[in-house]
């Protein structure tokens, strides 16, 4: 345990008095960042670390440190440089910017150059299609890459250089980021600067604004509705027996619980099993009945306007659910009825 610093441990005593007594295990996420801060990855001492300060075990930290990407599990180089290989970005030639820099690094995925700066991995989607090809380095994007400005980018890196990425903060070391999503602010002069929304980001606004075409009576300003008393949830339905003698399977009774209802149970643990960190406890429920009628008539409307493909033609194959949506907004910004009540309608 001695390699984390007092600094460190005194960081961890911060986050966790950030949750509430009972809850302290939840502060596991920023203390996972905390450890990568200080060892560039979640070493084995990092999760031991871990297991002491929050009371769990080193299997239960593992878990966690294992289930999301962005806790390495291995030492990993200053610069985490991510390639999307994915569909939209592959198609516009994000497997050949891979390809060069693998070739250029002499490293594969999740691999480190022999000087410990860059990292190399390949990429799911990083939600930045509109960019495509897309690499980020400690996810900062960098848009509409080609092989050549690729190399560029970790060249520059390797030299000790700083590429400016092409929309948000100033890059920093995965350790610097690691600092910032434990919770600790960046001190350095443009850490945290906003970039300006790329115009592919733009597009649809623009088209929107171009034929006059606008969310349908919303105001920004709704209240979130609580629920009252009387839209308490009908009863379920029970299913039907199967006439004796069937040999029809023994299904179960479809869910008719409205997402409200699941999620409010979600939240609320079986009391059989408390938490470890809790026992007994119950997780509070905010004390509103949840389903209100219209979440189920829209829910049935919506599921009503999508019917099925059939199995020979994709789903979502069909514009008809499209052009209906566009005559419906058309309408309501020329003060007709809203989508919404012409959904409900059907
Ligand atoms: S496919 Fe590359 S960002 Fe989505």
């Amino acid at each position: 345990m001695t390699v984390f610093t007092e600094q460190t441990r005194t960081r961890a005593r911060e986050i966790i008095a950030r949750y509430p007594v009972d809850r302290s295990r939840s502060a596991l996420l920023p203390l996972l960042h905390l450890v990568q801060a200080e060892e560039g990855y979640v070493s084995p001492a990092g999760v031991a670390f871990c297991a002491e300060v929050l009371g769990l075990n080193k299997a239960q930290v593992g878990a966690v440190a294992s289930f999301y990407t962005m806790y390495k599990r291995r030492p990993t180089g200053d610069w985490l440089v991510s390639v999307c290989t994915n569909t939209m970005c592959n198609v516009l030639g994000g497997q050949e910017v891979y390809d060069t820099l693998a070739e250029h690094l002499g490293v594969g995925h999740d691999e480190t150059t022999a000087d410990g700066t860059i990292t190399l991995e390949h990429a799911e989607c990083l939600a930045a299609c509109d960019y495509g090809p897309v690499m980020t380095v400690n996810y900062d994007f960098f848009d509409g890459v080609d092989p050549q400005a690729a190399v560029g980018v970790v060249d520059e890196l390797r030299a000790g250089g700083r590429p400016t990425p092409s929309r948000g903060a100033r890059l920093c070391t995965l350790k610097e980021m690691a600092v910032q999503l434990a919770g600790f602010a960046d001190e350095r002069d443009g850490a945290v600067a906003d970039g300006v929304p790329g115009e592919p980001t733009l597009r649809g606004l623009r088209l929107a604004q171009q034929h006059g075409i606008s969310a349908p009576g919303f105001d920004p300003n709704t209240p979130i509705r609580g629920g009252k008393p009387e839209d308490k949830p009908a009863p379920a339905t029970p299913a039907k027996a199967a006439p004796s003698g069937s040999t029809a399977p023994d299904v179960p009774a479809p869910d008719r619980k409205s997402p409200q209802l699941r999620t409010a149970e979600t939240r609320q643990p079986d009391a059989g099993t408390p938490a470890p960190d809790a026992p007994g406890t119950k997780v509070p429920v905010d004390g509103q009945p949840p389903a209100p009628d219209d979440a189920r008539a829209a829910e049935a409307a919506g599921a009503a306007a999508n019917k099925p493909a059939s199995d020979a033609k994709p789903a979502g194959d069909d514009t008809g659910a499209q052009e209906r949506n566009l005559r419906e907004a058309e309408s309501a910004n020329g003060g007709q009825d809203s989508a919404h009540d012409k959904g409900a309608q059907q």
